[in-house]
Formats: structure tokens, sequence, C-alpha cells
């Protein structure tokens, strides 16, 4: 069980109209909080705004999905950090492996929207994780350093102070598949030593490092028990109240 404040984001990905955007974030607001989590929605930006509106004043903060690296400017269909915030949201999740490997998202990019980010004060979800292959290959550890390496480069520990992290293997995303408690463990035992070689100490023990990929009611309470792992980023669950309040409700 970790000692920081545990944080339960839902990522609701391409899902929900206006109407069942409503009715799900009017059912959390009701679902309890017995671990006094930090509980987080990332609706998708065409109902952002109504979220955050009927999330205000409740104990579930609102997140987008992904910011553009511009405040405005020439970017068919792409969403600004400032728009964002002015829709309600103050944090951006950044760096999912949909939007690195559908979207074509880079470390280079993931750099420039982390900047845009800190610019307008909005709290990051810096998500990393490797594929099967990559697995496999024991590269595992290389890559996620890589990612945050690279993604999180040219900012100071002061700078980058609230940051979450969220631990998602590619392989376990949508497919139904968990990593092990124990495997879920060792990296984000992992990625908090690399921030304590990186950040300093106190950096590292202050960071919540969520993990994602098939969390269900079924599974969050093995993976929220391993002492590394202070809380979750779902998709899928998290789109069923009853579900996605009982991994919030997590024992
Ligand atoms: P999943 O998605 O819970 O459906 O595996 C997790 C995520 O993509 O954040």
């Amino acid at each position: 069980m970790t000692k920081r404040t545990p944080v339960i984001a839902g990522n609701w990905k391409m899902h929900n109209t206006l109407a069942e955007s409503a009715a799900l974030i009017e059912a959390l607001k009701t679902a309890g909080n017995k671990n006094n989590a930090e509980v987080i929605v990332a609706p998708s930006f065409t109902s952002l705004a109504k979220v955050a509106e009927l999330a205000k004043g409740s104990h579930i903060q609102v997140s987008c999905q992904d910011v553009h690296w511009e405040d405005k400017g020439a970017f068919t269909s792409a969403v600004s950090p400032v728009q964002a915030k002015d829709a309600g949201a103050t944090l951006t999740i950044l760096g999912h492996s949909e939007r690195r490997s559908v979207f074509g998202d880079t470390d280079e990019i993931l750099n420039k929207k982390v900047a845009a980010a800190l610019r307008h004060g909005l709290t990051i979800i810096f998500c990393v994780g490797e594929t099967l292959q990559e697995r496999e290959a024991n590269e595992t550890i290389a890559v996620i350093n890589a990612q945050l390496e690279n993604g999180l480069k040219g900012y100071t520990a002061e700078e980058l102070k609230g940051l979450i992290i969220a631990y998602e293997p590619v392989w376990a995303i949508g497919t139904g598949k968990t990593a092990t408690p124990d495997q879920a463990q060792e990296v984000h035992a992992a990625i908090r030593q690399f921030l304590a070689d990186k950040y300093g100490q106190e950096y590292a023990d202050a960071t919540r490092i969520l993990y994602g990929g098939s969390v269900k009611d079924s599974n969050v309470d093995e993976i929220m028990a391993q002492p590394d792992v202070d809380g979750a980023l779902v998709g899928g669950q998290a789109l069923l109240a009853d579900k996605f309040a009982r991994i919030i409700n997590f024992n």
C-alpha cells in the first residue's frame, strides 16, 4: 500500500456522448471515496466543459487526454492547453500509448507538450510503457527510462513538481491482460529509482506512479497493495460507474 495520496484516474478515450458523460460523472459524485484518493476523470474534448461543470464543488478533478504544444494557431482539429483549461481541465494526460502508436507522438513532440502543459499549470499524467516485444527482449527498463529522459528533458525537479507518472505496459492496455502485481512493482520501483537518480530522493518519494492496463474491480486490490503503486489509470472499466466506483474504493 502506498504511503502517498492515491490517485485513481479514468481515461474515457473516444467514448461517451454528452448525455452519457453527464450520467457517468453524476454517478461517480455519489460513489464514495473511502481511501481519500485523488479521483480524476478524462473525458473527450466534446464532453470536457460539461463534465467540468458537473464536477464543480465535488472531489472529482477533470483532465484532458492530450494537448497540442502551441497555445493557438493553424492546427486543424487540435486543442491547445489554453482551450483545455478554459473548458475546465486542470490536468492533462500526455504520452498515452495510443497517442504514441496511433497518432505518432514521439518523445520530442511529447517534450514540447510537456512544456505547453507546464506553461499553463496543467498537472501532467505522463504515460510510459513497453511493448511485448520490448519486454521479451529485456528492454523494459531501458525503454521506460528513455521515455522519461527524453519526454521530460530540460526541466528541474522544482518545475516538474506534482507530475504524475503512469506505467502502462502496451501489451496490457485494453487486452484484458494485466501485469502481475510483482511485474508492476518491479517497474514502479525502477521508475522511482530513475526519479531519485535524476531529481533527488525527495522528489522520487513524493511522486505518484500509477499502474494502467486492464485494471479491473477484480484486480485493483492486489495491484494497489504494492508499495510503489500509488494509483491506477483505468480505461475500459472507467466507463462503467459501478466498476469504477469499486476501483476508487479499493481495499
Ligand atoms: P484499459 O486502458 O484499462 O482499458 O486497459 C488503460 C489505459 O489505456 O489507460
